[in-house]
């Protein structure tokens, strides 16, 4: 059956995963990226190709909760390469202020493309004469230029979800030209902030030759393709709704009571990942409690980290990093049935997370570099009675739009210090104030309004492109 809109991902929404029964499953799939498009694909008629984790062959399509999903299938190979290697050994890296140090090698970028490739075919097979097909994220920048030569009647939208990285770092990829001119397939470009779009306009310009305007790029045959920043958002309404339900109320107060009813809770949640900053937030904590301006018998942090990427080399060591970081907090500071650090490797169902939020007082998100960072706005969003304190890093997405919170740069462990303190001592007024202003901006611009600000720029720049055509024509 052939579809108007089809959204190409790396992943699914949903993971195939072995229940403890050993018969096979599924559950929700990591990361921001999945919560931001499942509102837009519930809203239409989409199909969503993806990859559902796993080394698994010959899925068939199939419905769940109302989405259709098209399943791709990568061998351990393309797992390697494509997966492991050039997008997450490559590019996460590169993209991301080379917090680790990005690898390059041939056979990842060669796998990359050919991956790439599937996936265009799949959604030319699948997409309705004229239909609107959009691209997501650095795991699939070729497919807008694959997906053109073999479809020039599809709108292509591409949104990169993570940062764009400046020119100075985005040099060092010894495929540059190419992943420029994969993006360029697509109609729109889309991005988390306008220094993003900026960054890859002048890398156009510089490293293909194309002309440029501002957010415009002048394809030599007659193509237009706009670049512009459209920051993703949340449902806000739903996590609101969700805070406000007597089960989460009751669960928050469980998880505050299990904690030894603390005056202060303290909460981190991320996927397990070096760009998160977890390390230094944690140890500022931990110096916080050695000097005597916090007390474990009054304080606690907890530290949600959702295993992720588990063969990449560099995660695993920082998995043992924090493992034995916490260890030594613990160990050092604690006392009996007080853990400083109550840490937790493990993801959990929304309904745990809204729990999380609402029990806790100080949310810290504090990564090195982040394209947004939804786990932010969530919090603000299950905030119903306008109190809690944000810590966030100036160095996510999201401190553009949430400059209410105590902003920090996670680098400086002394200025994170000054600013948990300040959050954790702050008044309630003091929390109000700054947290209305944040709801306020969370629900002005959630998900639905960032799917179809995009939406409606592809339409327009599609017509855009038409016009200008037909009157070079005439
Ligand atoms: C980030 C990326 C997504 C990715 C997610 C989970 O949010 O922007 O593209 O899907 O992390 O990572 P994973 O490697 O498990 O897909």
């Amino acid at each position: 059956m052939a579809h108007d809109l089809v959204i190409v991902a790396n992943r699914l929404p949903v993971d195939r995963v072995a229940g403890p029964d050993g018969k096979m499953g599924w559950r929700a799939s990591p990361g921001g990226l999945v919560s931001a498009i499942e509102p837009v694909m519930r809203a239409g008629d989409g199909v969503w190709i993806g990859w559902p984790g796993g080394t698994e062959q010959h899925l068939e399509p199939f419905d769940i909760d109302g989405l259709h999903l098209v399943p791709m299938s990568m061998t351990p190979e393309e797992i390697e390469n494509h997966y492991e290697g050039m997008s997450n050994g490559t590019l996460w890296p590169l993209y991301h202020d080379v917090v680790a140090k990005p690898e390059f090698h041939r056979e990842w970028w060669h796998e990359y493309v050919e991956v790439n490739r599937r996936f265009a075919e799949k959604a030319a097979e699948l997409a309705a004469p004229n239909a609107t097909v959009w691209v997501h994220d650095y795991q699939m920048q070729m497919v807008p230029q694959l997906l053109r030569e073999l479809r020039p009647d599809l709108r292509i939208g591409f949104y990169l979800h993570i940062p764009f990285p400046p020119a100075e770092l985005f040099q060092q990829l010894p495929w540059r030209r190419q992943i420029l001119e994969g993006i360029l397939g697509a109609d729109l470009v889309g991005f988390q902030l306008p220094g993003a779009a900026q960054n890859f306009v002048r890398l156009v310009r510089q490293r293909v030759g194309h002309k440029t305007h501002r957010d415009l790029v002048y394809l030599p045959d007659g193509r237009t393709v706009r670049a512009a920043a459209f920051p993703i958002s949340i449902d806000a309404t739903g996590f609101d709704d969700l805070a406000r339900s007597e089960i989460v109320a009751r669960r928050a107060q469980e998880i505050r009571e299990a904690l030894g009813n603390p005056k202060k809770i303290f909460l981190g949640i991320d996927r397990l990942d070096y760009t998160k900053g977890i390390y230094a937030r944690l140890r500022s904590f931990g110096e916080l409690i050695r000097d005597g301006e916090l007390d474990v018998d009054e304080a606690v942090f907890v530290q949600v980290a959702v295993p992720s990427r588990e063969q990449v080399e560099q995660y695993r060591l920082l998995r043992d990093e924090i493992d034995r970081l916490v260890g030594r907090l613990n160990g050092d500071l604690g006392r009996i049935g007080k853990p400083l650090i109550s840490y937790l490797h493990s993801s959990y169902p929304r309904e745990e997370m809204a729990a999380l939020y609402r029990a806790a007082d100080i949310m810290v998100v504090t990564p090195y570099r982040d394209g947004m960072n939804l786990v932010a706005k969530e919090y603000v969003a299950c905030r119903v009675d306008e109190d809690g304190a944000l810590v966030l890093s100036e160095f996510a997405g999201a401190a553009d739009e949430l400059r209410q919170a105590w902003l920090v740069n996670p680098y400086d462990i002394d200025g994170m210090k000054a600013a948990l303190l300040s959050a954790c001592r702050a008044d309630e007024h003091e929390l109000t104030k700054r947290m209305r202003a944040m709801r306020k901006q969370i629900t002005q611009h959630d998900v639905k309004a960032w799917a179809e600000s995009f939406m409606t720029e592809l339409d327009a720049e599609r017509e855009h492109t038409k016009t200008v055509r037909s009157a070079d024509r005439s």
